[in-house]
């Protein structure tokens, strides 16, 4: 009876939506306050009334900047702000730290881009300036290369259908068998995940971050079986992205690419692959 109790409590405290514990430490007065505030639109973006109108699918930005990225699984937002501004060639010009985080509303989260000087956006680059507080700047590591490029460029219908395989064994007890998710599982394909325009619409990029970070809590994939579990969630449906579509008109848009559209299909091709020859039908 008194170990079921413990247990239950301990579950309880677990599941503690994040939002709802206030940050430690935070400057006294309005930037407290902002910080505070990023963090919380970050972890409920989708609920939270500043940040809410700027999103178009089930998630939230801390589904895959897991524990508000402060951690250090792939996807963290350590040492992030010192990064920025930052040459981002898919933008083809600098961006700041702001820019980024609007980037990723109009493409992981499927909605409008906010302004840069909202408070939707100087808020979160608050939390995300703060998480670095304690740090002097100091010397990033250069990251090992990636092996995932070479093994998307050689992929092939065995490893799609190890993908799925794998994708019913780790993976469709939380996000569904058709990705749709359930309840506070997110939807990894379809209408309400991330759009074709997103960094995880990437296949080599979903397999860094997967590894790092799927199944949730035991992330223990091989680097082989990222790839493939990667590449079938990637060949699965999901929203196109046309850049033009996701830009308030009249706002400010810093970019030189002012055009851009991305679909699975679009992807696949420019990873020199196809869905039909991935799944094993005639092209
Ligand atoms: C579907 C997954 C996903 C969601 C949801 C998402 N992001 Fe991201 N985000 C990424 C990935 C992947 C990258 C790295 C992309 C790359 O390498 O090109 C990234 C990069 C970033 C970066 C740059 C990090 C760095 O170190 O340079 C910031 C800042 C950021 N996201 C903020 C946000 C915010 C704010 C939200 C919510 C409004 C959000 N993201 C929602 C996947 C996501
Ligand atoms: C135990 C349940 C569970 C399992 C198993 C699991 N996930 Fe997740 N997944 C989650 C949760 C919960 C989140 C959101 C994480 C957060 O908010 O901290 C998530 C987030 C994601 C995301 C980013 C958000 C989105 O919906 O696009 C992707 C992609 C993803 N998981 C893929 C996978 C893959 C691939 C596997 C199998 C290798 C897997 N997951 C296994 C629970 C799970």
């Amino acid at each position: 009876m008194r170990k079921l109790f413990i247990t239950t409590f301990l579950f309880s405290l677990a599941n503690l939506p994040a939002a709802a514990q206030p940050l430690q430490g935070l400057p006294p007065g309005p930037l407290g306050a902002a910080i505070q505030s990023g963090h919380d639109m970050i972890m409920q973006t989708g609920t939270n009334a500043a940040s809410k109108g700027y999103i178009g699918n089930a998630l939230t930005c801390a589904n895959c900047h897991t524990n508000a990225g402060n951690n250090d699984h792939p996807g963290n937002f350590l040492n992030t702000a010192s990064e920025y501004p930052s040459f981002s060639p898919r933008e083809g010009a600098v961006i700041t730290l702001e820019d980024r985080i609007a980037n990723c509303f109009m493409r992981s989260m499927n909605g409008k881009r906010p302004s840069t000087d909202s408070a939707v956006v100087v808020d979160m680059a608050a939390y995300i300036d703060w998480l670095d507080r304690d740090k002097n700047v100091e010397a990033l590591a250069t990251p090992a290369p990636s092996p995932y490029p070479a093994m998307v460029k050689a992929a092939n219908a065995a490893d799609y259908a190890a993908g799925q395989t794998l994708y019913k064994q780790n993976c469709a007890a939380c996000h569904g068998a058709n990705g749709a998710g359930m309840g506070s599982f997110p939807p990894v394909w379809g209408a309400r995940s991330y759009n074709a325009g997103a960094g995880l619409a990437n296949i080599a990029k979903l397999a860094t971050w997967v590894k790092g970070n799927m199944p949730l809590g035991n992330p223990h994939l091989s680097e082989q079986q990222a790839f493939q579990v990667a590449l079938y969630v990637d060949t699965q449906p999901r929203p196109d992205f046309v850049l033009q579509d996701h830009l308030p008109p009249g706002q400010a848009y810093n970019a030189k690419v002012q055009s851009e559209t991305d679909s699975v299909a679009s992807n696949l091709k420019k990873a020199g692959l196809s869905a039909a020859a991935l799944q094993g039908q005639a092209p």
